[in-house]
């Protein structure tokens, strides 16, 4: 329970330059990571001391302006590394034996299941990129499953080697040898379009593509054009690149967005309505216990900033 006498205002919506003036007078902001955080909106907060993000990432968040403005910026940093893995690891198995056209075509009254063949899982590759605390959950699932597994990670682990028979590989090595690609590296500036033109042009014909971790790491055009050329055979997706437009789409009428956001509106609507690829609204944290686990550790950030001695505390 907190015993300061702050004052705690709950806006049912996130934060935007729009919506701006009614946060302008907070000391410490709690969000998650639709909240636009950049400088233009830190600009207009001047007594900001504190944010308290309710999520692992934080890339909605002007980490450099926050650090010279002396603003203290708290994460969740571990609430179920387990959560975000097991939804992954849904999606690939949903993928693979084609569960929602089934359950689709049962719903419709259609007991039959031609044309509903998948494939096995046992025995293919898969290439994890990022194997922090998420990437390792979904490589203990995989072995469990009987995957190969193949990895890039600038940080091996090398008990993953040990326990799991990883193979770390360099980047390129990982993409061009993959049955099923999975992505759990932060969404940081440097890793934005880390999957791109490119980087599917040297895939093997068919690879299945996971994104659990931010949309950033994928251009959305360019998945588009690879599931085209048959490159890309399916994909499972929680994540979109400017995914907080999808939630409030009169954003797009925003002053704010440039031809860019519009853009990748477009590919994102298409992403969402091809049945190749299967799309969650940024729900793999969203399990009973995970939400628990984010909304004691938040209290406890932001007693931390109240009493002066911050935890979680994040460092670029
Ligand atoms: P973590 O910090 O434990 O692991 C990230 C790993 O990625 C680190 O080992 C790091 O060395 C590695 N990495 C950084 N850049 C890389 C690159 N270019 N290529 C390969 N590896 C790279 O983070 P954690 O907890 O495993 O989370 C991973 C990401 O998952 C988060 O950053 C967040 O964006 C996302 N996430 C998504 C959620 C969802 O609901 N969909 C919920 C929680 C996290």
């Amino acid at each position: 329970m907190l015993e300061h006498k702050a004052e705690l205002v709950f806006w049912p919506h996130r934060l935007t330059p729009d919506n701006i003036q009614e946060a302008a007078a907070a000391n410490i902001i709690v969000s998650f990571i639709y909240s636009d955080l950049s400088q233009k909106v830190l600009d207009l907060i001047p007594n900001l001391k504190g944010i308290a993000t309710m999520s692992v990432g934080y890339d909605h968040i002007a980490i450099d302006e926050t650090a010279k403005r002396g603003i203290i910026v708290s994460n969740v940093p571990a609430y179920g590394p387990n959560t975000v893995a097991e939804h992954t690891i849904a999606l690939l198995l949903s993928l693979s034996r084609n569960i929602v056209p089934s359950v689709e075509r049962t719903r419709e009254g259609i007991y039959e299941y031609a044309g509903l063949t998948g494939w096995d899982v046992m025995g293919k590759t898969i290439g994890i990129i990022g194997t922090g605390k998420i990437g390792a959950h979904v490589i203990r699932i995989a072995w469990g499953l009987g995957m190969k597994i193949i990895a890039y990670d600038p940080k091996p682990n090398q008990t993953l080697v040990d326990h799991f028979g990883v193979e770390y590989a360099p980047f390129e090595s990982v993409l061009q040898n993959s049955d099923v690609i999975s992505l759990h590296c932060p969404g940081s500036k440097e890793n934005a379009h880390i999957l791109g033109k490119e980087q599917f042009a040297t895939m093997k014909k068919g690879v299945v593509i996971l994104n659990t971790a931010r949309g950033c790491l994928i251009d959305p055009q360019a998945l588009i054009e690879a599931l085209n050329q048959g490159i890309v055979s399916q994909a499972g997706i929680d994540v979109l690149e400017d995914e907080g437009m999808l939630k409030e789409e009169k954003q797009f009428f925003s002053e704010y967005f440039a031809l860019k956001d519009y853009q990748t509106g477009m590919a994102d609507h298409e992403l969402m309505r091809d049945p190749r690829v299967l799309i969650t609204p940024h729900n793999a944290f969203n399990s009973r216990e995970a939400l628990k686990n984010i909304l004691q550790t938040t209290v406890m950030n932001v007693e931390g900033m109240l009493n002066g001695d911050p935890i979680n505390v994040v460092v670029k």
